[in-house]
């Protein structure tokens, strides 16, 4: 399997996604002991997704974090660039109304502008090459007023737990790498976490790309956090 390096060249993040698309969901599950899914929740009730919206779910991969957009009634865009994820996402996804599949890079965005009530990543924009990059052509998709949330692993401002967290990345998931069949997908978690800026940081970058009222909400202690803003149009 290709691993991703900290540079982020597109091919080799949608190789590494294309080489664990089978197994995506349920790896996602194990690297962060079941806590990804209280983390969906939050993300889902941020969301709001209302009937008639038009949500777009950017590296959706296979879907997951975007049918509850869609069994909430909006109309729900899930747009990846891991043709292997789409795959595996059109067919696990056969069933759900209102959910349609597109192949697209999150630096350049196959919509027109101001196309959306809501827009969305989870997991993903730290994969991406250039954050601010796709921070702008998220806004330059969203309505105005539309809503932005990401949702992405991040860091526990307690001193303490920061501590433990940064041990468990640098020493534990290594450690877990060492027996389990994806190593290299446990090894690109803790790197790029740790390479990933803080809550604030991250609030920072959102506003600079023309975002307003950014604030976060930490989840379980700041191992994730969501990120919300609001386009001003
Ligand atoms: C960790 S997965 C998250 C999938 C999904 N959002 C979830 O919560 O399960 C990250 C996804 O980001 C996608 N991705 C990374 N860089 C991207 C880019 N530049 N454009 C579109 N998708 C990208 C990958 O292909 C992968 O499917």
């Amino acid at each position: 399997m290709t691993r991703a390096s900290l540079d982020k060249q597109p091919a080799d993040v949608a190789a590494m996604f294309d080489g664990t698309a089978e197994r995506y969901d349920l790896l996602n599950t194990l690297m962060t002991g079941g806590q990804d899914r209280r983390w969906r929740r939050a993300v889902v009730k941020a969301v709001d997704a209302r009937p008639g919206e038009r949500i777009l779910d950017l590296a959706a991969g296979t879907g997951t974090s975007s049918v509850p957009f869609a069994e909430a009634g909006a109309d729900t865009v899930a747009c990846d660039f891991s043709l292997g994820m789409l795959r595996v996402g059109t067919r696990r996804q056969a069933g759900v109304r209102r959910l349609g599949f597109v192949a697209g890079d999150a630096l350049r965005l196959p919509f027109a502008d101001d196309s959306f009530d809501a827009v969305t990543i989870s997991f993903g924009l730290r994969n991406v090459a250039d954050t601010g990059r796709a921070l702008r052509e998220l806004r330059r998709v969203a309505k105005p007023g539309g809503r932005l949330l990401v949702c992405e692993v991040s860091h526990p401002p307690n001193a303490l737990l920061a501590f433990g967290h940064k041990a468990h990345l640098r020493y534990g998931l290594p450690l877990l790498a060492r027996v389990s069949s994806n190593p290299d997908s446990y090894t690109y978690l803790a790197e790029s976490t740790l390479a990933w800026p803080e809550q604030a940081t991250l609030a920072r970058r959102i506003q600079a790309a023309g975002w307003d009222a950014v604030r976060w909400r930490d989840l379980t202690f700041g191992v994730a956090a969501l990120h919300h803003a609001v386009n001003p149009g």
